[in-house]
């Protein structure tokens, strides 16, 4: 599934064009050149991978090779409520698995995607060092402990509810401008 990019996000992109030319063209600058890109946009899109492989005239696939090694590189953005599902050991055995699916499920991506709105994505993380609470999701900034497949659709809603609350604040603020 591939995201349009914002243009607020267009116009980082041609800055991070400028700051290629800085960097330079040797092979070496592969890694610092995505390194960039993640810090500007926090992810790496196939426009900007493009324009990576174009500046150090590689292919593209060569620089997909390289950043899927290592897992600092993210190749969708992060939704404005990231959840993250833990499955750490103990997360695991209670049963973290589940409830990675249930989130898939209900927001219809899977995991390492974001939603179209980009209101969600789903990533999975090793222990959140709050094993006690196993199995552990957090979404946005907050710990969630003991989940259960029936708290999944309670979490997403609620975020839903917030999303319409800002929206409905930014339209009053607009109008009364
Ligand atoms: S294993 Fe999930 S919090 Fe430790």
């Amino acid at each position: 599934m591939n995201l349009v990019l914002s243009p607020e996000e267009k116009s980082r992109l041609d800055i991070i064009k400028a700051e290629l030319v800085v960097l330079g063209k040797e092979r070496s600058r592969l890694i610092p050149a995505l390194q960039l890109i993640q810090s500007k946009l926090a992810y790496l899109p196939p426009e900007a991978v493009r324009m990576v492989a174009e500046h150090l005239n590689i292919s593209s696939s060569e620089v997909y090779g390289v950043a899927t090694f290592y897992n600092q590189f993210r190749f969708n953005p992060p939704g404005r409520n990231p959840v993250k599902v833990c499955l750490g050991t103990a997360c695991h055995v209670k049963g973290g698995d589940i409830i990675l699916e249930n989130f898939e499920r209900k927001l219809e991506i899977k995991e390492g995607e974001t939603t179209l709105d980009r209101e969600f994505s789903i990533d999975r993380v090793a222990c959140v060092g709050c094993c006690a609470l196993a199995p552990v999701a957090v979404v946005g900034e907050t710990v969630h402990g003991h989940m259960q497949p029936s708290k999944v659709e309670g979490l997403v809603l609620r975020a839903r509810i917030e999303k319409e609350k800002r929206e409905r604040e930014k339209n009053r603020h607009d109008a009364g401008h």
